[in-house]
C-alpha cells in the first residue's frame, strides 16, 4: 500500500496554490483543505456583525465572539472540492468577493482568530492524506509535512489572474484595484507579527509565472511519488 503524507502549500494570494493542491488532492484521493477560506468566512462573520467595515475594525469584540463561529467543509461532489459553511450556512461563493478579499488580511493578524483556525487545521490533518493550502501550513500547521511547496509568481501576473476570475464571475472591478489589492495583502502578509507568510526552510519553491498547471502538476507529482517510494 502507498503512503500517506502530508503536503502543505504556502504562497502568496492568487499563485495558484488551490488549483494545484485540488488536482493533487483528487489524483492521490487525499482531502484538500484551503485554509484561505477558513480566513474568509471568519472575515464575512465579522463583516456580516458589523465589527469591521472602511474605517474600523472592533478586534476585542470579534476576540470575544471566536467561540460562536463554527467552520466546517462539505464536499461538493459536482465541483470536486469541499465547500466552507459558517455555522452550517455554506458561504463559497460570499467569501469570494473583493470586499472580502480587502479586509481578511487585517482579520488573519489576530492571534486568537489564527490560533482558533490552526487547531482545527491540525485535527483536520491528524490523519494524513491532506493537501492543505494557506500561508503557515508548511511553517506552524504542519512542520513536519513530508512535503511543503512555496508558490511564487509576479504580482502583476497574480493580479491578471485574479481580475480574469472576478470579472468571470460579473464583479465590476479595475485590474488596478485588484494588483493594489494583491500588493497590500502580500505586504500585510509578510509584515504580520504572528506566523508572517515565509518560506519553510525544507519548502521546495516553484514560480509558476512562466508555468502552465499541467506542467506545474507533473512537477509536483513526481516529487509525491518520490517522497512515498522512500518511505
Ligand atoms: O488564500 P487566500 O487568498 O484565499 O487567503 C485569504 C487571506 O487569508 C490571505 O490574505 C491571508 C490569510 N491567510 C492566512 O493568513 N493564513 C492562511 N493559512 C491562509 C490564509
Amino acid at each position: 500500500m502507498t503512503k500517506k503524507i502530508t503536503i502543505a502549500i504556502d504562497g502568496f494570494s492568487s499563485t495558484g496554490k488551490s488549483t494545484l493542491a485540488k488536482q493533487l488532492a483528487k489524483h492521490l484521493g487525499y482531502i484538500y483543505v484551503d485554509t484561505g477560506a477558513m480566513y474568509r468566512a471568519v472575515t464575512f462573520f465579522a463583516m456580516k456583525q458589523g465589527y469591521i467595515n472602511a474605517d474600523a475594525f472592533d478586534s476585542t469584540t470579534l476576540i470575544a465572539s471566536l467561540p460562536s463561529i463554527r467552520l466546517h467543509f462539505e464536499f461538493n461532489a459536482e465541483l470536486g472540492f469541499a465547500e466552507v459553511f459558517l455555522n452550517d450556512v455554506n458561504v463559497e461563493t460570499e467569501i469570494r468577493t473583493i470586499e472580502v478579499s480587502r479586509f481578511v488580511s487585517k482579520v488573519a493578524e489576530v492571534s486568537q482568530v489564527r490560533a482558533k483556525l490552526v487547531e482545527q487545521q491540525k485535527e483536520m490533518g491528524k490523519n494524513k492524506a491532506i493537501v492543505m493550502d494557506g500561508r503557515d501550513i508548511g511553517t506552524v500547521v504542519f512542520p513536519d509535512a513530508e512535503l511543503k511547496i512555496f508558490m511564487t509568481a509576479s504580482a502583476s501576473t497574480r493580479a491578471q489572474r485574479r481580475y480574469d476570475e472576478l470579472v468571470a464571475k460579473g464583479d465590476a472591478v479595475t485590474y488596478e484595484e485588484v494588483l493594489k489589492n494583491v500588493e497590500e495583502r502580500d505586504y500585510i502578509d509578510t509584515h504580520r507579527e504572528d506566523s508572517p507568510l515565509v518560506m519553510a526552510v525544507d519548502a521546495i519553491e516553484i514560480d509558476n509565472s512562466h508555468l502552465n498547471r499541467e506542467e506545474q502538476f507533473a512537477q509536483v507529482l513526481e516529487m509525491v511519488n518520490d517522497i512515498t517510494k522512500t518511505i
